[in-house]
C-alpha cells in the first residue's frame, strides 16, 4: 500500500512510520511526506531516508481552498492508498475528507473521546486523570472524532508536568501508529458506514 504522511513539525511519528515501513514484511511504503511548514524539522528526517517531500506553505496561497487544491493535486499525482496525518496542525475541509474518505488516519495525543483539540496533556492533569495516552483514528469531518483504530495508555505519575507526560505518551505513539497503519494496510481494519470495522484480527 502507498502511504503519504502529512507533518507540520518534528515528524517523530512520521519517522516511526517510515522506520516500520522499511521492514520487508510491512504491508505499506511511505512514498512521500507533505508539509504545510517549509521549516518542519521532519523534512530533514524524511530526506535522510530518501523519502520525497513537498511543502505547501499556506501564506503562499490566496485562500484555504487554493492551498488545499494544490495539496489535492499533488495527492492525485501520488495516488496514495492511505494518508497518515502525523503532527499535522491544520484542519482538513470536508471536501478534502470526502475526496479521501476512509483513507485518512490521524494520531491524537489523548484517549479519545476524552480531550479532543489542543493541550491534551495539561487537560488530563487538570482533570486528575490517572491514565493518559494516544489514539489513532480515521479522519472524518469533525475534529478528532472519527472511528478509532487503536489506542495506547500510559500512567500519569505524581509530579508529572504536561512536558513529562507528553514525552511518555510520545513513546507509545511511536508504537501504536505503525501497528494501526499495518492493520489498515492489511485490510484488517477499515472504515465502513462511518465505523471502524475489524476483520479476523486473531489471525
Ligand atoms: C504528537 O504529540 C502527536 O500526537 C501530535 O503532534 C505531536 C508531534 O508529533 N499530533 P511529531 O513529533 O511531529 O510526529
Amino acid at each position: 500500500k502507498r502511504v503519504v504522511v502529512f507533518i507540520s513539525g518534528g515528524g517523530s511519528n512520521m519517522l516511526s512510520l517510515a522506520t516500520a515501513a522499511v521492514e520487508p514484511d510491512f504491508p505499506a511504503e511511505i512514498i512521500a511526506v507533505i508539509t504545510d511548514k517549509a521549516d518542519a524539522g521532519g523534512l530533514a528526517k524524511a530526506a535522510a531516508l530518501g523519502i520525497p517531500t513537498s511543502s505547501f506553505v499556506r501564506k503562499d496561497f490566496t485562500s484555504k481552498e487554493a492551498h488545499e487544491a494544490a495539496i489535492l493535486a499533488e495527492l492525485d499525482r501520488l495516488a496514495p492508498d492511505i494518508i497518515c496525518l502525523a503532527g499535522y496542525m491544520r484542519l482538513l475541509s470536508s471536501a478534502f475528507i470526502q475526496r479521501h474518505r476512509g483513507r485518512i488516519l490521524n494520531i491524537h495525543p489523548s484517549l479519545l473521546p476524552l480531550f479532543p483539540g489542543l493541550h491534551t496533556h495539561q487537560r488530563a492533569l487538570d482533570a486528575g486523570m490517572k491514565l493518559a495516552g494516544c489514539t489513532v483514528h480515521f479522519v472524518t469531518e469533525g475534529m478528532d472524532d472519527g472511528p478509532i483504530v487503536a489506542q495506547a495508555a500510559v500512567p500519569i505519575i505524581a509530579g508529572d508536568t504536561a512536558e513529562t507526560l507528553a514525552a511518555r505518551v510520545l513513546t507509545v505513539e511511536h508504537k501504536i501508529y505503525p501497528l494501526a497503519l499495518r492493520l489498515v494496510a492489511e485490510g484488517k481494519v477499515e472504515m465502513k458506514d462511518g465505523r471502524a470495522v475489524s476483520y479476523a484480527l486473531g489471525e
